[in-house]
């Protein structure tokens, strides 16, 4: 008993089939749920059995199923997919160890959790069995392997190879297995290709085992665990549990999401206690929102740092970082590389590129600000437009601080806007501008200091309020 226990668990995650009935491009394994790779989560369901190694079989589209997998993972190829009971074989010839149990997942149930996963070794331990698979007792059974239990032995039909009783059985298997490893490698050595598919099917190794030193069927306690990719609806149902997961997770920890339904929220996104969701909105990749915000309606963030307290709404983020009590939209698109200060605003029908905008700074409407730099507490009017691109290069405009832009100004980069200067409305800005000078025309030239005074006083943006509409 104790040596039974104490035997390592190696994982073999099959993952190089192509997925035929997901009618792709892409091997099933690489399509994603909740932004994350389906072969991720069994990846991830795996650590709580703790494997001393988990091997994960590649073969179709190899290279760009490796790319996905974390580092501790060896991946191991299957040069030609002759079948599930092949894509063990070549995972067993990566492992030397002979004593031991090897869990076999197959790579496109993303649903299974830990728990069932350890609940499976658990009771593949305790029956002291040479083989242990998890099923399922399914209204919908169709396209799965169906399973029998008699006195130890286990036997799994393939649909294809099924008789017309044998279909109306619905106890199915959810492609995962525990096996003794000596007793895996000799039953594998006795698999043939007689089938249907012409496949070497892992499936016929439980009769085998069985009939040897028995083999027994563990139930998954929750159904949900049971949905299985296969093809592209599969794929929407698996997307919807696991979407609803998320969102119960964020709820649970203090976030209000307003509408559930509307509301997309990829696995890695983070988002601080009190801040309120609202419907239509999109948080993905490694978006971050901190406590106190309102994110939404209808806003998709990608890639997008939000600060505490801030607003953004009816907007787009992409690599953008947003400062806290900043405010973006509606109608605000920012680019990678957009880092807004704290307090700032960037508001309707603006668009922001590569650019920091200093706190407190104010880029109201209409805006297009690409590959510059705004100090604090500035502010660029109406319509105001960076021309970065000359065709050929991109050319940096720097704002001071201070700076008052008059609405529809165009700044020709690259330029410098110095401290405290004023532009004029309508102006065409193609040489610096002094610090506290006013500048005015087409193209712009000096004509005298900046208006004194109220340039220092006050925050940007409420100094001008005037011309702020
Ligand atoms: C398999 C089972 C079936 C079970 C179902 C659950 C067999 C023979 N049948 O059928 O009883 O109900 O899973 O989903 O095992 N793969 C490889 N190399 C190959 C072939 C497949 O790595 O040569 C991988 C695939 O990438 C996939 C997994 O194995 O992740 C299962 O393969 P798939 O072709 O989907 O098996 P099913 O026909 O669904
Ligand atoms: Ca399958």
């Amino acid at each position: 008993m104790f040596q039974r226990e104490s035997a390592p668990i190696l994982a073999a995650v099959l993952a190089a089939g192509k997925g035929t009935r997901m009618k792709s491009n892409r091997a099933k394994v690489l399509h994603t749920i909740c932004g994350v790779p389906m072969v991720n989560y069994v990846i991830s369901a795996l650590e709580s059995v703790g494997p001393e190694r988990t091997l994960v079989v590649v073969g179709h589209q190899a290279d760009e199923v490796k790319a996905v997998l974390p580092s501790e993972i060896d991946p191991v190829l299957q040069e030609e997919q002759r079948g599930t009971g092949d894509a063990v074989r070549v995972a067993l010839k990566a492992i030397d160890d002979e004593e031991g149990v090897l869990l076999v997942v197959n790579g496109d149930g993303p649903l299974v959790s830990g728990k069932t996963l350890a609940g499976l070794v658990e009771r593949h331990r305790s029956a002291g069995v040479g083989a242990t698979v998890l099923v399922a007792e399914l209204e919908a059974a169709t396209g799965l392997g169906r399973v029998t239990e008699d006195a130890g032995v286990v036997r799994i039909v393939e649909e294809q190879d099924a008789t017309e009783a044998e279909k109306r059985i619905n106890l199915v298997n959810l492609g995962l297995y525990a096996f003794k490893l000596s007793e895996i490698r000799q039953a594998l050595a006795l698999v043939d290709a007689e089938n249907s598919q012409g496949e070497l099917y892992l499936t016929d190794v439980l009769e085998i085992i069985g009939r040897k030193s028995r083999a027994v069927i563990h139930r998954v306690e929750n159904l949900e665990e049971a949905n299985l990719v296969n093809d592209r609806a599969h794929l929407a149902k698996a997307e919807e549990i696991v979407r609803r997961r998320i969102l119960d997770e964020h709820m649970r920890r203090g976030v209000t999401v307003r509408d559930p339904v509307s509301t997309h929220i990829e696995a890695a996104v983070e988002i601080g206690r009190d801040t309120v969701i609202l419907p239509g909105t999109f948080l993905c990749g490694e978006t971050k929102i901190g406590s106190d915000c309102v994110i939404g309606p209808s806003t998709d963030l990608s890639d997008t740092v939000v600060g505490d307290g801030a607003l953004v709404e009816h907007s787009v983020g992409r690599g953008a970082t947003v400062g806290p009590g900043t405010s973006v939209g509606p109608y605000a698109y920012l680019r990678p590389g957009t880092v807004l200060g704290e307090a700032s605003k960037v508001g309707a029908y603006c668009e922001v590129k590569n650019t920091k905008v200093g706190a407190k700074s104010k880029v109201p409407h209409l805006s297009y600000v690409g590959d510059a730099e705004i100090g604090e507490g500035a502010n660029l009017g109406a319509g105001a437009i960076t021309a970065n691109y000359d065709g050929k290069n991109k050319h940096r405009t720097t704002i001071g601080d201070g700076v008052f832009i008059g609405i529809n100004t165009n700044l020709i980069a690259p330029v410098t806007i110095g401290e405290d200067a004023y532009v004029g409305a309508g102006s065409v800005v193609t040489k610096d501008i002094p610090p506290g000078k006013l500048a005015v025309g087409m193209p712009a030239r000096v004509i005298r200091d900046a208006p004194e005074g109220e340039a220092k006083e006050g925050e940007a943006g409420d100094r001008k309020k005037s011309q702020d509409g």
